[in-house]
């Protein structure tokens, strides 16, 4: 099977309003017909309304970028996933490192986020990746390998898993500049399918989504999505500017 190819924007805390609403409608059209897959995934106050901006635009959708893992109750300010699919949301990012480095997200919980996600069938798109300290000292795959297997591969089964996108973001390219090297990049994604086939099997192994995410530009794409295991881009400053994801989506042409 095919694998999805797709280009996801984190818009992260950005864009007020009016702002954020500009740059949905000037991407949709801007982009056009792609055999890619584009994913907004934008903060919860334009959620409505970019889903409104979207409705029949077939290849692009709207996601979030955290979810609660209770479906709702007593938990004042946070946002539930049935609240997040009630909008048309249909992918919330899960795991990013500033969520693992600011807001303490632990494996369990984001096992715990990564199930309420699914049960309202949305799609993950679960981040994860290695700190420079950790690069630097050669542990990279080690860091990776143990943030796959303690949220995903002990508590979801394979078709489970079907139904989510990984993201390898290290963290010492993300807002840095510092982009991995197409070869660095693709090293990561093979041993990132590797583990994959060991836990689930060849099949779903080949038809995984492998994002890149870290300081991806239209100078740099082209390169990085052209290396065999790398299915495509998490954006996170490039996706405020609309030429600038446009151009990332036609890096695969
Ligand atoms: P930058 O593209 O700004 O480096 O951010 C990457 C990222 O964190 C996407 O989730």
């Amino acid at each position: 099977m095919a694998r999805i190819r797709m280009v996801a924007g984190n818009w992260k805390m950005n864009k007020n309003y009016e702002d954020g609403r500009d740059l949905a409608m000037a991407v949709r059209d801007a982009l056009g017909p792609s055999e890619v897959k584009v994913v907004f995934c934008t903060p919860y106050i334009h959620l409505k309304t970019v889903s409104i901006i979207l409705k029949d635009i077939l290849n692009i959708h709207l996601g979030a970028q955290n979810c609660h893992e209770k479906e709702s109750g007593a938990f004042t300010g946070e946002i539930s996933a049935p609240q997040l699919k009630s909008t048309g949301c249909e992918y919330v990012i899960l795991g990013h490192s500033e969520r693992r480095e600011y807001f303490k997200e632990s494996h369990e919980l984001l096992a715990e986020k990564t199930k309420a996600v699914l049960g309202q069938g949305m799609k993950p798109i679960f981040c994860f990746g290695e700190k420079l300290d950790s690069r630097e000292a050669g542990k990279q795959n080690q860091i990776v390998e143990k943030q796959l297997k303690e949220s995903l591969f002990k508590n979801f089964s394979k078709d489970e898993f079907a139904n989510i996108t990984l993201a390898y973001e290290p963290v010492w390219a993300i807002g840095t500049g510092k982009t991995a090297s197409p070869k660095q990049a693709q090293e990561m994604h093979q041993f990132i399918r590797s583990l994959v086939k060991k836990k689930y099997g060849a099949e779903t192994a080949d038809s995984t989504t492998i994002l890149y995410g870290g300081s991806v530009k239209p100078a740099n794409a082209k390169d990085l999505f052209g290396q065999p295991d790398v299915d495509g881009g998490l954006i996170g400053g490039a996706s405020l500017k609309a030429p600038d994801f446009v151009e990332i989506t036609k890096a695969f042409f």
